[in-house]
């Protein structure tokens, strides 16, 4: 192999990470409530949603349009896989450039004006971009007219208000207007054809992708499951776990998915994978059946007569009937969530309160929430949150990898706290139990084509993406004291993957600190804006070297504390 042909290939890698952090920058400021969003911030949404196909409105995918208008062979996918060459990555950005050009000027002169600028540039046909730029029209139109104030105060009126789907906005388009409640979904259609088709290739990758480590299948994974994703999603997650033990959902004669069936181990050409699923409390009041549904999976594929190291569940089950002396009933409990009328795992709060001395505090705390045994017992009698800490300790000595699947475009793992609060709870319980740190995963919806990535690796690009990346802290900057409060946060919940699961290198911390606190002029900006967040930031980054999660020079901690301290005496009002 040439030096040339591994550079080439370095600079393709590049050039890949420089397009997949570009993408992920969604949104780059807070929604104001009431406020429609203007500008950029809303080029860059009609970019992404006209970047996947519409069937449901006839409307293509404007990329894909572009690239047949051009006559190009293959057609592009954003953040898939790399591109071959550099032809292509310069292909790639043409159709971008395209059809950013195109948006700008449909922004600026209407439907028309666009669809004369693509038939120029790029060779598409009126009748083929009209569909998707139409689409364009009405999000747009809609985007303008948002009832959220008149929403809240109907609501606070106690007065109705009119329902519409939940998602994220280039997930489904149908959520506009804004303004309305999410409806919740008739459990019974979970999961949906197509949210079972889709998480065939999800789970595939994530497979391979354990595979691709370990030299061998995962024989046990714990899955986490919300109720709102599954509501935007159709049960993508529920689907995924189904997928993972090999059955699918079968629909009863009025269309209601009640039952599962095997599919055979020559079809799914791989061993049937342990699951231990962890479900919100909100999935357990919204998808009752389906909690019976994912336990029903568990206990069928357990009792199926296959060759144990073909069918994980059954070899599982087997050996903790005989280790623990125990029966089937308790050995095949897999689906847990918290006590009835209870939610959350509370690892949030402990983190952020910094309230806990080892690590292990928080796997066991995850543990001592979620241990209630959801399903039906072999005699078909439910299991309505009984409380089952051993068979959950047991089932999570086995796990080998933990996974959750992300399906949104706004909101990524260091956002907000739940993410580490349930899969870094359940992946720290898991690293006690098992004696070994799993393997963690996360999907990525962004990708059309099912990537999946460690959770180093999500930690890592969103750090790029939006940490540290100006166009998002300069967007969060605008709003204020709520700005750095959300810099603030955003770096907690990055320090939450360190508690729970040592996920973050030395330098995001490191680079945190440059950008924010030892830039003297940026220093001065949040402390003016809002001292009490930056006062926390310096603390946490202090906190981060003292449990051990940054190592970092002597002469930067001493700049830290120095800074600590003026903020200190900053909001005690003591003159500087
Ligand atoms: C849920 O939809 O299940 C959920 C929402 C927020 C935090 C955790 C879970
Ligand atoms: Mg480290």
């Amino acid at each position: 192999m040439s030096a040339s042909t591994d550079r080439d290939r370095l600079v393709l890698d590049l050039h890949d990470r420089l397009v997949e952090i570009e993408q992920r920058l969604i949104p780059t400021g807070l929604h104001i409530f009431g406020k429609p969003s203007v500008g950029s911030e809303r080029a860059d949404l009609l970019r992404m949603v006209a970047s996947f196909d519409r069937p449901e409105t006839n409307a293509r995918a404007l990329p894909a349009l572009v690239a047949e208008g051009l006559n190009l062979k293959k057609l592009p996918t954003p953040a898939s896989a790399p591109p071959t060459g550099e032809d292509e990555a310069r292909e790639r950005d043409r159709i971008a450039a395209i059809v950013s050009g195109a948006i700008e000027t449909f922004l600026g002169g209407g439907i028309d004006a666009a669809a004369l600028q693509l038939q120029e540039v790029a060779g598409v046909r009126a009748q083929d971009s009209l569909p998707v730029l139409s689409l364009l029209e009405k999000i747009s139109q809609q985007l303008e007219t948002n009832v959220e104030i008149e929403s809240l105060l109907r609501a606070l009126r106690g007065q109705y208000i009119e329902p519409g789907p939940g998602a994220d906005i280039v997930q489904n388009p149908a959520i506009l207007p804004t303004g309305r409640n999410t409806h919740a979904i008739n459990p019974y259609s979970v999961p949906s054809e197509m949210a079972f088709a889709k998480a065939e290739a999800v789970t595939d990758r994530l497979v391979e992708r354990y595979l691709s480590e370990h030299g061998r299948h995962p024989r046990a994974m714990a899955l986490v499951l919300w109720g709102l994703d599954n509501i935007k999603t159709q049960g993508e997650g529920v689907a995924q776990a189904l997928w993972l033990l090999g059955v699918r959902p079968v629909r009863d004669g009025l269309n209601r998915v009640t039952q599962v069936e095997a599919i055979p181990l020559a079809a799914l050409k791989r061993p049937r994978i342990d699951v231990v699923m962890t479900v919100s409390g909100i999935f357990r009041d919204l998808f009752s059946p389906t909690v019976e549904l994912l336990d029903r999976a568990v206990r069928l594929v357990a009792g199926l007569d296959e060759p144990l190291h073909q069918n994980y569940v059954r070899k599982n089950v087997l050996e903790q009937m005989e280790v623990a002396a125990c029966e089937f009933d308790d050995a095949v409990v897999r689906v847990f969530s918290n006590a009835p009328g209870n939610y959350g795992t509370n690892v949030n709060f402990m983190v952020m309160d910094s309230q806990w001395e080892s690590e292990e505090t928080l796997g066991d705390l995850f543990v001592t929430r979620k241990c209630f045994a959801y399903g039906r017992d072999s005699r078909g009698r439910p299991i309505e949150g009984r409380e089952a800490r051993v068979a959950m300790d047991r089932a999570l000595t086995r796990v080998e990898a933990t996974y959750q699947n992300i399906d949104t475009f706004e909101i990524g793992i260091t956002d907000v706290d739940h993410y580490f609060e349930y899969l870094g709870g359940i992946s720290k319980a898991v690293e006690k139990r098992a004696r070994a740190r799993p393997a963690i995963y996360l999907s990525d919806s962004l990708s059309r084509d099912a990537k999946i990535r460690t959770l180093e690796e999500t930690v890592q690009l969103e750090t790029r993406a939006k940490t540290l990346n100006p166009k998002w802290y300069e967007g969060m900057l605008k709003h204020g004291f709520r700005g750095v409060a959300e810099i603030e946060n955003r770096v907690s919940n990055t320090f939450g993957w360190s508690a729970t699961a040592d996920a973050v290198d030395d330098w995001v911390y490191t680079e945190v600190a440059k950008t924010f606190l030892l830039d003297e002029a940026m220093l001065r900006r949040l402390r003016d804006l809002n001292p009490h967040s930056a006062h926390s930031l310096v603390n946490r980054l202090l906190e981060a070297n003292g449990r051990g999660y940054w190592e970092v020079d002597a002469d930067v901690l001493d700049q830290l504390r120095d800074i600590g301290l003026e903020l200190e005496d900053q909001l005690e009002g003591v003159a500087g």
